[in-house]
């Protein structure tokens, strides 16, 4: 039995997405939740930089006594998942590679679309490569996602235009499944799934990337057990609206997270 919270943290909201799959998977343990609302996007951003936004991220959730990580951001795990297992001593996952196999899981014609930033999507397409060479992927990096999600505007018509723009060409592949590889495109699924139509499958690795966490803390004897009240916090790098609804949507609940300076770890 390990009390200790897992940390989880992304470029901004996205992450709670993979938040809502962890507490469906694991109910009993705490959490601590980093949105880097001051940074947001990484997708723009170079290596070096999303790898130091992640290792000050890491940084903060240690003096949170944290017992895992887990990146619920596609492009920091393309990016920084090695060098931050390189450089932490605490278990650090990833939500690339369960998204692969989910992806892998759910193609039957062997036709994959990947959507996401620029690094995510050439990282997907090595590994699904690596996994079945059969397998044709249809890639499409989709930014103004990203911006779409942190405004909150996941219903409306610029959000409805913007994934006719980005998809159509996708659809006409023949895709039978559409990973969503960025954690905030799950919060545009509606939008997403009625521009694709419902022949096309989205894959969201965020229930698999719980299903590994949770097998990995069993395995190690790192989950909280018993019936406790779990404890979750919420902080961001800078003051927005947007945070609080989000959680809503996404969690179903009201937090109210605090700002921190991220920039002093
Ligand atoms: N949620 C991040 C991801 O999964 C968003 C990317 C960004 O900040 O540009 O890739």
């Amino acid at each position: 039995m390990d009390k200790r919270p897992i940390g989880i943290f992304d470029s901004g909201v996205g992450g709670l997405t993979v938040v809502k799959q962890i507490i469906k998977a694991l109910p009993h343990e705490n959490i601590i939740y980093f949105g880097d609302t001051a940074r947001v996007p990484y997708g723009t951003k170079s290596k070096k930089t999303v790898t130091k936004f992640s290792k000050q991220i890491v940084r903060f959730l240690l003096t949170k006594n944290v017992k895992a990580v887990i990146i619920a951001c596609n492009t920091a795990s393309s990016n920084s998942l090695q060098e931050l297992r390189q450089t932490f001593d605490i278990p650090i996952f990833g939500v690339i590679v369960p998204g692969v196999e989910e992806a892998l899981r759910s193609t039957k014609n062997k036709k994959v679309g990947i959507i996401g930033t620029s690094s995510t999507i050439r990282a997907y397409e090595t590994l699904l490569a690596e996994a079945d060479s059969s397998i044709e992927v249809y890639a499409k990096p989709c930014p103004l996602f990203v911006s779409l999600v942190e405004e909150g505007w996941t219903e409306n018509i610029v959000a409805k235009l913007t994934a006719q723009n980005y998809l159509q060409e996708l659809v006409e592949k023949g895709i039978d499944s559409l990973v969503l590889g960025c954690t905030h495109y799950p919060l545009l699924k509606r939008c997403i799934g009625e521009t694709v139509g419902s022949s096309i499958k989205l894959v969201d690795p965020a229930k698999s990337t719980a299903t590994m966490v949770k097998s990995f803390l069993a395995e190690h004897k790192l989950l909280q057990q018993g019936e406790n009240i779990s404890e979750r916090y919420f902080y961001i790098s800078d003051d927005t609206d947007t945070f609080s609804n989000m959680c809503k949507k996404a969690l179903k609940k009201e937090y109210i997270p605090e700002v921190i300076d991220i920039e002093s770890y």
